[in-house]
């Protein structure tokens, strides 16, 4: 019998397959999270952004509503990811005026370059709380409104999902910890128990329809993050180690993310995505 079209193929990367879902990312007002939750936007999702800073998260709020007419896109500052209490507001209001939660990105990081001479306890402290421990709030915060997403869009056996997808975490990553890296030695090892905790997630909630994944970006150009750990001839060291022998995009991280979180997603569950143009497998540093 011939197949169906559904059963080989997936009804994705087109207009409003995100349409009526919410999308709540820690980091938003970040240049990748923002590429992430821009195309999310572009594809019919409304979206919560939160960040530490408030001017900058609502202008950047504003600017991801340009991407699609009729766009909801709320911008929270003054949220601390390190502070349980600061997530469940923002999640609560995200909730009270976009009607949910469907999809989490835990993208918030802090990092600087120094040696594990230099940094003090309370440095290596301070990067593990934002990216680690930040990393486990978001998800505790929203995993009741993933949960509850999961519900609604449930996959059994064969059957396409009805209303899209909902009910799905990425946590951003990084490849710091693949090879060691010096000098971010705080941000390498929350990285590498970010992506064990993501492990862990998928293990226990895929039961309950929740997938769990990590994208993994290698460099990419034009981030605050290269700003301020890459000098321009580090830049151009970094690009020659990677494969395909150009340095990565935001785009390149934000279709990951649909790719993940749209239909095409559906079977992946507790991957790392390297997005890194396969420097990684150059076991250089990234
Ligand atoms: C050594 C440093 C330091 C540095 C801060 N500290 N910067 N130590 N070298 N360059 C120390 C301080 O002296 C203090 O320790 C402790 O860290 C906390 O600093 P605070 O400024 O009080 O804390 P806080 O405001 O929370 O700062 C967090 C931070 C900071 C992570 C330390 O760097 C920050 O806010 N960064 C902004 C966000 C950011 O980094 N964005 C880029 C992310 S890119 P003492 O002992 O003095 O109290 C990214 C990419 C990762 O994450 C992957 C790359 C591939």
């Amino acid at each position: 019998m011939p197949l169906a079209k559904h059963e080989y193929v997936s009804d994705t990367w087109r207009d409003g397959i995100f349409a009526n879902k919410v999308v709540f990312c820690t980091g938003g007002a970040g240049t990748i999270c923002s590429a992430q939750v821009r195309a999310m936007v572009h594809l019919g999702a409304n979206a919560c952004i939160i960040g530490r800073n408030p001017e900058k998260t609502e202008r950047m709020a504003k600017d991801i509503a340009t991407a699609r007419q009729g766009a909801k896109v709320i911008g929270l500052g003054n949220v601390d990811v390190r502070k349980l209490d600061s997530l469940e507001q923002a999640v609560q209001t995200c909730v009270q005026e976009l009607g949910g939660i469907d999809f989490t990105i835990a993208g918030a990081a802090g990092n600087f370059l120094a040696t594990i001479n230099q940094a003090s306890a309370n440095a290596f402290k301070s990067v593990i709380d934002i990216d680690l421990l930040g990393s486990y709030n978001t998800l505790k915060a929203t995993l009741p409104h993933l949960v509850k997403s999961a519900a609604a869009h449930r996959i059994d056996g064969n059957t396409p999902p009805r209303n899209g997808t909902g009910g799905r975490i990425i946590f951003v990553s990084a490849t710091l910890h693949y090879a060691g890296t010096p000098f971010q030695a705080p941000a390498s090892a929350a990285k590498a128990a970010i992506d064990a905790l993501s492990a862990s997630l998928c293990i226990e909630q895929g039961p309950r329809g929740i997938t769990s994944n990590v994208i993994a970006p290698g460099p990419i150009a034009n981030t605050e993050g290269m700003d301020r750990l890459a000098r321009p001839e580090d830049v151009q060291a970094l690009t020659r180690l990677v494969p395909v022998g150009r340095m990565g995009s935001v785009k390149d991280i934000a279709d990951a993310t649909v790719f993940l979180f749209g239909d095409t997603g559906n079977y992946v569950n507790g991957a790392v995505v390297v997005v890194d143009g396969g420097a990684w497998r150059t076991a250089g540093p990234s």
